[in-house]
């Protein structure tokens, strides 16, 4: 049971998964991962904001069972209906008989096709800046639509500032001991945060840039995640990490992604770095695209300015984990990225590395550099790769 208080009348009620490997069956979970959930009492009425994954019932209704064991739910606020937020919901509604569902249409549309409860009684409907009275103690609702899906809103605490914000400023890591950033060490919160970001919502950044333009103005005391610590002390860290990466803008860096069958694709990828390196970048991360974990190339494409991709030719194509990424990348909208590519082919005319300037055009993203290679580095690749460094470290310093 890990219940903490947040403030006199906010209560974290979620529980911890350090048994799922992998997040929606795609992204690693080395640190585990947790499903936040909070009650809100009010003086009348007594509100439980999202619940849980079903996989992890059982000690989120401890939390439950002891926190509201003099007072019954009156109403589930529903910000999410993503099932690591929705899945305990048919059984809360079933154990709290006389509780509501506050949600705007699209959610519930969602809660009757996903748990078939069809009874319109049992619906509050909420729209854009409606707002519900708990007694001394006020929700008011927000749509953000597409962070991360359509139905997705966040509700705020008018009287205290505390915002419950759905998965924007979620992180993945399960809680260790401590709930609240001023209570713990983030530094893996925050790393995972771009993990998270970039996985998860990455797509949506036009989205998640609206949802925040929707909060100016507004004090935040605390913001309140489905995932990750409660922010307190770090509000304004992690509402700048999430602008940043809503708009596309990064760090200085360069991020090499290669495939490679026989190692000669990766010899060339070996010199580049070498040669920007000799350049003075410090900063440096090659992922071989068959052995590295999709999850962290992408985070590193979103985070990191400069990005160059290697490919062999296979079957006529982009050698095909590098031809997955490029498709994450496409699929998540990349942007203002430097960009460079270098590929390998034996017969076919450079026809991977014709793929990766189809890419960078339906990206509009200019490409700074390419090499082809012709089956394998010779004495003129050296050089080549030394030009390749020069020109991408001369578009970082002039983008
Ligand atoms: Fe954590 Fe989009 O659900």
């Amino acid at each position: 049971m890990n219940i903490r208080k947040i403030t006199s009348d906010v209560y974290y009620v979620g529980v911890n998964d350090r048994v799922k490997t992998k997040f929606e069956g795609l992204w690693p979970l080395p640190y585990g991962v947790s499903y936040n959930s909070y009650i809100v009492g009010g003086s009348k009425k007594l509100a439980l904001i999202d619940t849980v994954s079903i996989d992890e019932v059982r000690e989120y209704f401890n939390n439950l069972d002891h926190i509201a064991v003099h007072r019954s739910i009156d109403y589930i606020i529903i910000n999410h209906m993503e099932p690591d937020h929705s899945g305990a919901l048919p059984e809360v509604m079933r154990r709290y008989p006389e509780c509501k569902i506050v949600g705007n249409s699209k959610t519930i549309e969602m809660i009757k096709g996903f748990y078939h409860i069809n009874d319109e009684s049992r619906f509050v409907v909420v729209k854009e800046g409606d707002t519900l009275d708990l007694g001394d103690r006020t929700l008011r609702f927000t749509l953000t639509p597409m962070v991360h899906w359509p139905e997705t809103m966040m509700t705020l605490i008018e009287e205290e500032g505390v915002l419950f914000s759905g998965d924007a400023f979620g992180t993945f890591g399960a809680l260790n001991g401590a709930v609240v950033d001023s209570e713990m060490e983030t530094d893996i919160y925050i790393a995972e945060m771009y993990r998270y970001y970039s996985n998860i919502v990455g797509k949506y950044g036009k989205f998640v840039q609206k949802a925040i333009s929707k909060l100016e103005g507004v004090a935040l005391t605390y913001i309140c995640p489905t995932h990750g610590p409660v922010w307190h002390d770090e509000i304004a860290r992690v509402v700048d990490i999430v602008q940043d990466l809503a708009a596309y803008r990064s760090e200085p860096g360069v991020v090499i992604v290669y495939g490679s069958m026989y190692g000669n694709t990766a010899e060339v990828a070996e010199m580049i770095a070498q040669e920007i390196a000799a350049l003075g970048i410090k900063k440096i991360i090659i992922h071989n695209a068959s052995n590295s974990d999709m999850s962290y190339m992408i985070r590193d494409a979103f985070r990191y300015q400069t990005l160059i991709v290697g490919t062999a030719t296979y079957s006529m194509r982009i050698f095909p984990p590098v031809e997955t990424f490029i498709n994450a990348m496409q699929t998540r909208e990349i942007k203002g990225k430097v960009f460079g590519c270098f590929s390998n082919f034996t017969w076919a005319p450079n026809a991977a590395g014709t793929q990766l300037q189809e890419f960078a055009e339906s990206m509009k993203m200019p490409i700074v550099a390419t090499l082809p290679i012709k089956q394998s580095a010779n004495d003129a690749t050296r050089f080549e790769a030394r030009e390749f460094a020069r020109k991408i470290v001369d578009a970082m310093k002039n983008a």
